[in-house]
């Protein structure tokens, strides 16, 4: 049993993440922190209530931080439209439950502090409140099990050239993480554009629950946007966040390398580039750091019938 924490900015991937995490029994989802990200704060925050009341889901969400630490940035409506979790038909409900009083960031410490050694924390937002946190106690980085997060990339980016969202959105909080010690499994574009949502499991989502089908609107929303942009000839849009859940479940669905990575947080066009040091050396000789485990290759059919299960469950709840 992985006891998680998700720290998020639904967001459709998030969604899919949380439900696919809400869904195994493997993983005991403790709690949901939001973060300012694919959307202003009190979106993802009332995205994160909204999720957690339309499919039953028994876990506190708690409010984190509402800028990045240096960067300033307009919100990437395009994507997730300016609600962060835009529908093309059906929304969720609105919200019912409220978001607990206790800042993220303090959820974090003392759940960590309480449990050494045993919490995941699965990142999929931007990295402010991790980077907080360990900032407000650097031996958290011992204490925490394992930061599994979804950033970053080995190869190309989305957002710009060289940088993938969630690390060039905070770079600096992502620098401050790379640093800490803690152990890192990273999920960058070079796995995720590997990992797809396809029109077929779409379509399983949708004839699971005939009817009113919220999660497949929401996934035809997340697919659309994605082939206006890529093109419509493309197989299937990128489930970026639900691979570090998934990882935690099936961890054979991916393979992974470990490396030495740094975060760039220079003004230049390389603001928020993971540098993954990929090089191959004489393992004899080698002596370099390796401080991040990083997901090279995954399995899109174990993948995607994984996720698609998932789902299916949650549009029939
Ligand atoms: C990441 O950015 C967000 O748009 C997604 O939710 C994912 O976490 C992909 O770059
Ligand atoms: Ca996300």
């Amino acid at each position: 049993i992985h006891r998680i924490i998700i720290d998020c900015d639904p967001g459709h991937d998030d969604m899919a993440a949380i439900l696919l995490a809400a869904w195994h029994p493997s993983i005991k989802l403790e709690a949901i922190t939001t973060v300012c990200g694919n959307a202003p704060l009190n979106h993802t925050t009332n995205n994160a209530l909204r999720i957690v009341d339309a499919f039953g889901l028994d876990v506190p969400v708690y409010a984190g931080a509402e800028q990045p630490l240096l960067h300033r940035y307009a919100f990437p409506a395009e994507f997730h439209g300016p609600s962060g979790l835009d529908s093309a038909g059906e929304d969720l409900p609105p919200a019912r439950g409220t978001v607990q009083t206790q800042h993220a960031v303090d959820t974090i410490i003392e759940r960590v502090e309480a449990a050494p050694g045993e919490i995941t924390l699965v990142v999929i937002g931007p990295m402010t409140n991790l980077a907080l946190a360990l900032a407000l106690r650097p031996s958290l980085a011992q204490k925490l099990r394992q930061v599994v997060f979804m950033g970053g990339s080995a190869t190309e980016g989305n957002v710009t050239p060289a940088a993938e969202f969630n690390v060039w959105a905070d770079a600096e909080a992502a620098r401050i993480v790379f640093r800490s010690g803690v152990r890192l499994v990273m999920f960058g574009l070079n796995a995720t554009h590997q990992t797809l949502m396809r029109r077929e499991d779409v379509a399983k989502i949708r004839a699971a629950q005939p009817g009113s089908n919220p999660v497949a609107d929401i996934m035809d929303f997340y697919c659309g946007t994605y082939f206006r942009f890529a093109g419509a000839d493309k197989p299937g849009a990128p489930m970026h966040d639900p691979c570090a859940i998934a990882y935690l479940i099936e961890p054979t669905i991916f393979e992974l390398t470990e490396r030495p990575g740094e975060v760039l947080v220079s003004a230049d066009g390389g603001y928020g580039q993971t540098l993954i040091d990929m090089r191959p050396q004489d393992p004899a000789h080698d002596t370099r750091v390796k401080n991040v485990a990083v997901a090279i290759k995954a399995d899109p059919i174990r993948f995607a019938a994984l996720v698609t299960e998932a789902l299916s469950w949650a549009a029939g709840r």
